[in-house]
This record gives C-alpha cells, structure tokens and sequence, in this order.
C-alpha cells in the first residue's frame, strides 16, 4: 500500500496542501480549492500538481491558507481571485507570490517560508503531527506515515501488561482536564475482571473556546482509531465507542469515514493483522450538553438515558458502560499513543517537565494576535505562548490575564506570565490546565464580567439533578448581576465566597465542584474590581456598571 502510494506521489512536481481546518471550511476554503483545481486545468498542470484538503495547520484567523511542498511556502487570507496569479507565479514560472503569503503583524513583513514563521518555530507537534501534513481521508497516506504501526507493533510484540507499562513510563496524563495518569488508569481497567470491557473516547469538547480535539479528529482521524485499538487491547475490551457532540458535524463525517476506511482494509473487526484480537468502533453523537463531557453523563447517554451524572465510585473501570468495566479517554491523549508504542516512553518523557510529560495542544482564543491551535512542551511559559507563538496583544493593549481551563479553571495574570504551564504550576495559581483553552484578555476586560460569562455558561449546563450545582450557580448569578448593573450591596463579596465554598464541597460531579474556580479566581486577583463595582464607581476596566 505505502509503495503504490509513494510511487503515485513522487510523479507530482509540487504538492499544494489546502487547509480544511473547521476555522478554513467556514471562510469558504472549498471554493478556493476549486478555484486551485480549475486553475490548475487550464494551465495543463494537472499531472503535475497534486492538491490535498488536509486538517487544521493552526493559523485560524488567516483562512483559507494554503502550502505548497516542497518548499513549505505559505499562503493566507485567500480568495479564489488570489488563485490564478499565484499559479501562474509560483507552479508555472517558480517564482514565490510573496504578497499572499503570510505577514508576520509583529515584524511588519511577509514570512513565507513555513518553518521560519514564529507561530510554527517552538512548536513540538505530537499529537497534531499529522494535522497540516497529511489528507486527512486518506488511509494510504496515514498508513505511509506509520499509521497503524503502532497498533501492529503492540498486537505483534507486546503484551497487554508491557503496553500498559510503557504508557505508565511515559508519564502521559489525561488531556481532557484531570490529568490523571493514563497508563495506571489502562491497568486498572486491565485488571477489572470481566469478559467484556469497553474503551470511550470523550470527543464531547465543550469547554467555550477550546477547539482541539475536533481538530485532531477533523485532521487525522485514524490517529483516534488507532489509539483506541491500542487502548482496547491493554484493557481487554473489543468494542469502543466515540463519544462526540452533534455541533461537529466535520468531524463525525470525517471520522464515519476512516472507519469504513479501516474496516475496508481489514483493521477494524475480527482477527486484527491475522491475531486473534477483535475491535470495533461506533460513533455515538451527544447533543451538546456540557455535563455529558463528565463521565459518568457520558455514559448514561450512550446508554440512551439522561446524562446525568452519578456518585463515583464505583468508578467506570469498576462498573461503567452497561455496568461493565469502561476506560474513558480523551481525544487528544489517544492520538498520543501511537507515537508512544512506537517511539518509547522515553522519548516522549524527553519532552516536558518532572511531572507533566510531553506536549499540550492549546486553542488560543481571544485578545490575542494569532488565534488557532498550538502544540508546545509543557513547561512553556504562558508569555513565550501569548507573544511567542500567539503574537501578544492586539493594539498594543497590556495583557491583563489568560483565563485556563475553561468554566472549571481559573485566571493567570501578568505577574505570573512567566509561570511554565504544566499541571502542577497551573494549580498553584488557582487556575488549571483544562483541556487547552487558553482566553487571553486585555487591560479592558472587566473581570467581573468574565466571571459572569463562565457563571451563565456553568448556570445554563448544570443539569439540575443536585440542588448545589442548580440552584448555588443561579445564586452567585444574581449577586453577580446586581453587582454588574450597580446595585452590589456590603456583603455580596463575602455571601458569594460562602455559596462558592458550599458549591465547590458538596456537589456531585466536576461540574459543580469546579464551576464556582471563575468567581473565586477573579476574586483572587481582581477583588478590588469587585469593590468598586459594589462602591457604584466606575470600573477601572470600562465594566459595565451602570
Ligand atoms: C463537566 C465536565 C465536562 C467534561 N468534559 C470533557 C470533555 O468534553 N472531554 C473530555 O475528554 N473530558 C471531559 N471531562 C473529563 C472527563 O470526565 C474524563 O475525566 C476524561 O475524558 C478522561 O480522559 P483522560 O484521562 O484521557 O483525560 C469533563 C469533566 C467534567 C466534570
């Protein structure tokens, strides 16, 4: 397969790679394909140009982007009108457009070789490795990039004990927001007795801003087949479902298709490689509620039931999915995986710091100059993110605070931008890793209103089965209102510090636990905002006190 596919390949002269990212299909990047397609007939380059839709390269805000190999030449901001002089200059003639390429808004020049843009240069790409690189609904080309190796590798040469040890060795922590260590989590399901076992994968991602883990499915989604293959085989399990929300519609098209792809090529079903493993995968599409990221709500929504969440334990290893023993991973920690079994554990706890292993990808959202998603090494400090690879604050504003992790998580602020990001040092300032949200706000945001705008989103999601979570968020809601529309009263500070305790010791689920982490935050840092609210002067941010 790899050959055919390498031999098809090397007749082209050039390779143009067209983003189809979600951010690039929803700024039309189709029609600029197209437009590249007819271009390309009519200068009777067919033969020698091979176009490919490939998923996210991480520049969001500059859609529809292009690159053309082998040069990795970079073209942004496109429109179909751009399309036929870029053809005539650079696939007809070789002469680079370097007014379409990209501009770097802090150098104030156009950078367009790829590798020399400093959004791309500290970027360490593990999990997205793919995404940017390869087409995405090609099995060939995942399989000519060691796809499916890893899988082959474990079924062939490992046991199920080796490859759980290796993942443990790895130090690889769970991406979607706990950080529990992934391979002691593969033993225990192990372990769990029982003839059937089930791996999820959580692609449920609704934390407001955070984007990676559509974009992993969206750009390489036999990556998450293969990690689940990987994941089922440790614990036992035959049967995997992909649990994913109704609003990724790309993703759960793209994702359909690899499946058919692989169970096509006899990767998926019964006696995989020739073994005597069996693994199936099935898409289950949730419908967007918050709490069904938690898992336990997961799980009684593949199950048909409300998702709700339960008391843990037993936990999803012990009595999960139609009670039986369950493992549940995120996204962006299977696609992980594969390229753990293949290159060690080793090398990827070369990357990162003493605790926190490897890479983390972040959706970089707000008052920031490059907006789009990153892979770096943890332990990257939050300043070489924000103007590094993210370009800083737009207008020269002063950075004021990056706000991480979500409705769960918490505000970091200028005086600890040079804090490296990993699970523990994120902890300490009251704020966590999350999944990788990251919303940069500039010296204009009014603090109180962000605590407002995560206390609505936490007040909306709550599913109401426990009264601290449904009725203590719509308290803290109210005092948050009244003190926003000037109306604060002496005490509001300290009744909202109390629901929060109250909230955070005795809801059920994570939800509630950590949906007052926003007020409590803001409070840490910005209690004087607070103060001059409730004080009916005017916010020193521009807040909205009326
Ligand atoms: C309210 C709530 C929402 C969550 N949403 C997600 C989600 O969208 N995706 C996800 O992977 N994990 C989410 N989690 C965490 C999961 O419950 C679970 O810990 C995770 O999927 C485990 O995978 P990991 O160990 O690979 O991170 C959420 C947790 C809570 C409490």
């Amino acid at each position: 397969m790899t050959k055919k596919y390498q031999e098809t390949n090397s007749k082209y002269k050039y390779r143009v790679l067209v983003c189809a990212g979600g951010g690039c299909v929803s700024a039309d990047c189709h029609e600029v394909k197209d437009a590249l397609l007819q271009s390309l007939k009519e200068n009777d380059l067919e033969d020698q140009v091979l176009v490919s839709e490939t998923g996210c390269i991480g520049t969001c805000n500059l859609g529809p982007v292009m690159v053309v190999m082998p040069e990795e030449v970079f073209y942004t901001r496109l429109k179909p009108k751009d399309i036929p002089e870029i053809v005539k200059s650079h696939l007809v003639e070789g002469n680079i457009l370097v007014n379409k390429t990209y501009f770097d808004m802090g150098a104030l020049k156009r950078v367009p070789y790829l590798n020399e843009i400093s959004f791309f240069k500290k970027q360490v790409k593990i999990a997205l490795r793919n995404c940017g690189l390869i087409d995405y609904s090609s099995i060939d080309e995942y399989i000519a990039n060691d796809g499916y190796k890893a899988v082959l590798k474990v079924l062939q040469e490992m046991t199920q004990e080796e490859v759980t040890q290796e993942i443990t060795k790895s130090g690889l922590r769970g991406r979607g927001g706990a950080g529990f260590p992934a391979g002691i989590k593969w033993e225990a399901g192990r372990k769990a007795p029982g003839d059937q076992k089930y791996l999820i994968c959580n692609a449920d991602e609704g934390d407001p801003g955070a984007f990676m883990d559509r974009s992993i499915i969206e750009g390489d989604p036999h990556t998450i087949i293969e990690g689940m293959m990987i994941g089922g085989y440790a614990i036992g399990a035959n049967k995997g479902f992909c649990y994913i929300r109704a609003e990724y519609p790309i993703a759960v098209e793209r994702l359909e298709y690899a499946l058919k792809q692989a169970r096509e090529a006899g990767i998926l079903g019964k006696n995989v490689f020739g073994t005597d493993f069996a693994f199936d995968i099935e898409i289950r599409i949730g419908a967007g509620a918050f709490v069904c990221g938690e898992e336990t709500a997961l799980m009684a929504s593949v199950e048909g039931k409300r998702g709700e969440p339960k008391q843990k334990p037993p936990f999803p290893f012990q009595k999960g999915l139609f009670q039986k023993p369950t493992i549940i991973n995120n996204v962006e920690t299977l696609a992980n995986i594969p390229p753990i079994i293949l290159n060690g554990s080793e090398w990827f706890n070369g990357f990162g710091t003493e605790k926190s292993k490897g890479t983390k990808v972040f959706a970089l959202a707000g008052d920031i100059v490059n907006t789009g998603l990153v892979e770096v090494p943890m332990g990257m400090t939050l300043r070489e993110i924000v103007y590094d690879l993210g370009g800083g604050v737009p207008k020269k504003k002063a950075f004021k605070a990056a706000q991480m992790g979500g409705p769960s998580g918490g505000c970091i602020v200028s005086d600890d931008l040079d804090t490296p990001v990993d699970f523990d040092s994120l902890a300490q300032l009251g704020a966590i890793m999350g999944s990788g949200g990251l919303i940069v706000m500039n010296e204009n945001n009014c603090m109180v209103d962000v605590a407002k705008f995560f206390m609505e989103f936490v007040q909306d999601e709550s599913c109401g089965k426990c009264v601290p979570c449904r009725a203590g968020t719509k308290a803290i809601l109210e005092v948050l209102d009244r003190i926003l529309e000037g109306n604060g009263q002496e005490n509001d500070i300290e009744l909202m510090e109390k629901l929060c305790e109250n909230i955070k010791k005795t809801a059920i689920c994570g939800l509630g636990q950590t949906a007052p982490n926003p007020v409590l935050s803001t409070l840490r840092y910005f209690r004087d905002e607070y103060e001059e609210h409730i004080q009916n002067k005017p916010c020193r941010a521009g807040g909205n006190t009326k």
